[in-house]
């Protein structure tokens, strides 16, 4: 066998590994080798230059969009004045410097215990075209500030688009690194799995500060690309000590999602339809069990989604429903025993959560039969259910989640206590490439990549494949 041959066969190997690690249930999965300090992370200071206020009187800062639409036409954009209200208009167009269009949104500010906080501007701009550069300015004289956006493409079966998956963020050095990495990435949009500032680690005051300051480091890639957001346990902030006891104050004043276009009665969760993928995003800490708001809207939207025109049914929560970390086990268990069915009656392709602070990846299993007094109390490998993936790993300051249960359970196919993001690249409506990434010494390295066949069309496929099969057959026989 020659050179040529011998390195093809490697890579046949190779990719058969990749690939069967990927689909087969039940084999033994991977711990990664890699020890990390789980000594907590120190927050970035004050006075460092990542959180740096804009130069300006009143000038706009913590700048962040997201969709505004369900199918990718509208971005809100919001941003914080900090002296007085100033304009809430956004001005916009599609060549830079020549802002031809504009949109007026809402102000508003609040208290949180003594803080208060600065003037929080939130304008929906629609009616946008696809596919578009759009640049726009906010803030008003000299202390106005120019950003830009891209629209995604029209919603279709095998349009191309690549997202981020970051969780459990934080303002740490840590943070920073993923931030970073995810920016080199090349991603058009990031999936955010909850958890953001961690401010609620602070006291009195600090609380408020520490939303401000997070708002102003994300801003170097939120100001220019959506970011769908998701709450965590962290921004309950429920704080009676201090008077504060509105699940989820900071946030629903901060950040907004556009839950009126998917009939969601709240912006805790809601659905979005971006190129190929619709994306569903739940709350793993608003009630979910049958007869309450989540459950009822939830199996509404299950029937809004068209495989046919968004073939990637991604759904994202903050509390894993498998997980095999002692931090945090068994937190997703009821509402997995509420939804499993549901994600895999309608071939979910994948479940993204953060909450664990390190990186799992399940093989597609269910553990739908058990009902207490019957059937197996085990997961089993079943084609039909989603990849259960959790990216914690953002890096905040609580540090890494290390103690993984031992031995591996047999739904954990791969697991590592590092920091990363994750990526994923759909190509058509059959094939995405993923990727997550760890940050290594400063470095991102890609440590997992696999191609994720989609759980729609890949079974179509197949049966189109026997049918096609079973006819050339028959013709043979009728022929004979
Ligand atoms: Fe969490």
């Amino acid at each position: 066998m020659d050179a040529k041959m011998q390195g093809m066969l490697l890579n046949f190997v190779l990719a058969s590994f990749v690939l069967l690690s990927c689909i087969r249930g039940g084999t033994a999965g991977i711990t990664s080798s890699f020890i990390r300090s789980e000594f907590p992370a120190v927050d970035i200071p004050l006075d460092h230059e990542a959180f740096s206020v804009p130069k300006g009187y009143n000038a706009p800062q913590q700048v962040h969009i997201t969709q505004g639409d369900y199918e990718g036409k509208a971005v809100i954009i919001s941003w914080v004045t900090p002296d007085e209200p100033g304009s809430s208009t956004v001005h916009y167009g599609t060549a830079e410097n020549k802002f031809r269009a504009s949109a007026k949104g809402t102000v508003s500010n609040y208290t949180f215990y003594l803080y208060k906080s600065g003037y929080i501007h939130h304008c929906l701009v629609e009616g946008l075209e696809h596919s578009t550069k759009y640049y726009y300015k906010i803030g008003s004289g000299d202390s106005s500030r120019e950003f830009w956006f891209e629209t995604p493409p029209p919603v279709g079966p095998d349009t191309p688009y690549k997202f981020g998956i970051i969780g459990d963020l934080g303002q740490t050095f840590n943070s920073l690194q993923t931030l970073d990495h995810y920016i080199e990435s090349g991603a058009k949009a990031v999936l955010y799995l909850g958890d953001l500032s961690y401010a609620d680690r602070y006291t009195k005051n600090d609380i408020g500060l520490r939303w401000d300051t997070w708002g102003r480091f994300v801003e170097k890639s939120t100001a220019y690309q959506p970011w769908m957001w998701s709450v965590g346990n962290h921004e309950i902030e429920y704080l009676p000590h201090l008077g504060e006891v509105d699940p989820f104050k900071n946030y629903l004043h901060r950040y907004t999602t556009p839950h009126l276009a998917s009939k969601s009665s709240t912006p805790l969760w809601y659905a979005i339809r971006r190129a190929s993928a619709h994306i569903i995003v739940l709350n793993s800490y608003s009630p979910y069990v049958k007869y309450t708001p989540q459950y009822i809207w939830l199996k509404e939207e299950l029937t809004k989604v068209d495989r046919e025109k968004t073939p990637w049914l991604i759904v994202l929560m903050h509390v894993p429903l498998y997980n095999s970390n002692s931090a945090h086990f068994m937190e997703g268990e009821s509402m997995r025993s509420v939804f499993e069915s549901w994600f895999i009656d309608y071939k979910v392709d994948v479940i993204f959560a953060g909450h664990v602070h390190a990186y799992e990846r399940s093989y597609r299993v269910s553990n739908i039969d058990y009902n207490i007094t019957s059937g197996s109390r085990y997961p089993k490998p079943d084609k039909s259910a989603p990849l259960y993936i959790t990216v914690g790993d953002g890096g905040n300051q609580e540090g890494l989640a290390s103690k993984f249960l031992d031995p591996q359970p047999e739904y954990s196919a791969f697991r590592e206590s590092s920091y990363g993001h994750s990526t994923l690249e759909i190509k058509n409506r059959t094939h995405a490439i993923y990727h997550w990434n760890r940050n290594d010494e400063g470095k991102k390295v890609p440590v997992e990549a696999f191609v994720l066949h989609n759980q729609y069309w890949g079974s179509n496929r197949r049966r189109r494949k026997l049918k096609h099969f079973l006819l050339t057959v028959a013709e043979e026989v009728a022929d004979f």
